[in-house]
């Protein structure tokens, strides 16, 4: 259970304490944060407000430990990372649960986040023993004008205290994905979860701590945004931002000072479907892309442009497959839960009651209890509904119908998003087409977008794509 056992010193009363300096600490303010139940909409943990000192301390400590861990051998490095992931796998149960609690995970796919990450922790370590363990030897003659009397090596060093931020939507996959590599590179981390997911986050953080990192090499600092937000943006001790998020990013790239930054904001996925497509593939790729966890991913397929020739039978096969769907609590396993919050919930409402205005044909009736949105598709979307371009984040998918390839590849490049797409086809030679001429980073062939798994590339915005043939 979440908070007891290996986890009890984690926990103050119903406070969970935040990490710094390899202890777990309480705010001195005693000041705390509320992390509402998604589908209970009551509180169900809370946090440490720390304050910009607290902040100041840990970055601190992060700059230091640094120093010595970018020292510790590589193998060593590597030796905690496996010991990491081990810990992780060993208590998958007690942090699905907070998956469970603070973002409604259903209750598989919050095991599955866990042991996933597990995984990428251990094979981080293991390609960073590869990649960081060779360099590069070059000589001066080749390059014009030069005899050969100069030598160059070089090596890859550490950048020093990196700042991660993940998003509430995988608080332990995408955590880890961001500590695992900086760690192994040899440098510190400092770590500001989301509060819905802080706490998921906190025992992740809890198994690095058993596997025994030095003190300060990792810190976890919790809190309002509005506090420590710009000042971890912005605080000088930071060498590198990596983010994962909405818009929020583009802020943090205004803020933050002339330091590199990794940046994953968002989707639109499209997904193209051409006349030949296998339509049965087709459909069950979109229910599984558009709805799994309930559309709240950033690879999600969120709009969906279908040849007209072959949209009705499309949308009646997506449609049998969407009555087909469980809704309700995430402990249930359910396929569609809760969106993380009210806000997120009176959004897509919002895209909704566009949508119904201005003429969609709501293929399920819209229902909404609390944070809890039953599975909608839209049909006949329109380019002048908001639905086609902004990204919902929840159970609503919306269907435009094209004319050409042109039409659908020109609203695919026309998004302000450029995340992932997908093509469906059975002639390959213009899937290949189609997806170089889409303006994503990655483009999948006859699958939905995906990111896993987890150790292909991730490009953002740009190409080279990656092809996944089925
Ligand atoms: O929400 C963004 C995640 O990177 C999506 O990951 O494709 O494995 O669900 P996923």
């Amino acid at each position: 259970m979440a908070g007891t056992g290996v986890f009890a010193e984690i926990i103050d009363g119903d406070v969970y304490k935040y990490y710094s300096e390899g202890e777990w600490r309480k705010a001195a303010s005693g000041k705390s944060v509320a992390i509402i139940n998604p589908t209970t909409r009551k509180t169900q943990y809370r946090v440490q407000a720390c304050s910009q000192e607290e902040v100041n301390k840990a970055m601190e400590i992060a700059k230091s430990a640094q120093k010595i861990w970018a020292k510790t051998p590589l193998w060593k490095r590597a030796e905690l990372l496996h010991k990491a992931a081990a810990i992780l796998k060993e208590h998958k149960a007690p942090i699905a649960e907070c998956l469970v609690k603070e973002i409604a995970k259903p209750a598989k796919d919050a095991v599955t986040e866990v042991v996933r990450s597990g995984d990428l922790v251990s094979y981080t370590a293991e390609e960073g023993v590869r990649i960081l363990g060779e360099g590069k030897f070059l000589v001066s003659d080749s390059f014009p004008g030069n005899e050969r009397s100069k030598y160059c090596l070089t090596s890859k060093i550490p950048l020093g205290v990196i700042l991660a931020i993940p998003p509430f939507n995988y608080p332990v996959n995408l955590a880890v994905s961001k500590i695992a590599p900086a760690l192994i590179a040899g440098n510190s981390i400092v770590l500001k979860p989301p509060t819905q997911g802080a706490v998921s986050a906190l025992h992740m953080v809890h198994c690095f701590h058993l596997a025994g990192f030095p003190k300060g090499v990792i810190s976890c600092v919790t809190g309002k945004g509005s506090e420590i937000g710009d000042f971890l943006t912005m605080h000088p001790g930071v060498n590198c931002i990596s983010f994962t998020g909405g818009d929020t990013g583009i802020a943090i790239s205004k803020k933050a000072s002339m330091i590199p930054l990794q940046m994953e904001l968002g989707g639109k996925d499209a997904c193209i479907v051409l006349e030949d497509a296998d339509l049965d593939l087709v459909a069950a790729n979109i229910v599984k892309g558009g709805f799994s966890y309930s559309g709240q991913r950033c690879t999600a397929v969120k709009v969906v442009l279908a040849m007209e020739s072959i949209a009705d039978t499309l949308v009646e096969k997506v449609n049998a497959k969407v009555a087909k769907l469980t809704v309700g609590p995430p402990e249930d396993d359910c396929d569609i839960t809760p969106v993380v919050s009210e806000s997120s919930a009176n959004f897509i409402e919002g895209l909704v009651m566009d949508a119904k205005q201005k003429g969609a044909t709501f293929c399920q009736e819209y229902r909404r209890e609390g944070n809890l949105i039953w599975p909608l598709l839209l049909d006949n979307v329109r380019p002048d509904m908001r639905i086609a371009w902004e990204e919902p984040f929840g159970p609503v998918l919306p269907v435009l119908r094209i004319n050409s390839v042109e039409e659908g590849i020109h609203h695919c490049n026309a998004s302000n998003f450029g995340l992932q797409g997908c093509v469906f086809t059975r002639d390959i030679n213009k899937a290949i087409l189609i997806s170089d001429a889409m303006e994503t980073g990655t483009v999948q062939i006859n699958s939905a977008p995906a990111r896993g798994p987890d150790h292909f590339p991730f490009q953002v915005n740009q190409p080279p794509h990656k092809l996944l043939l089925l």
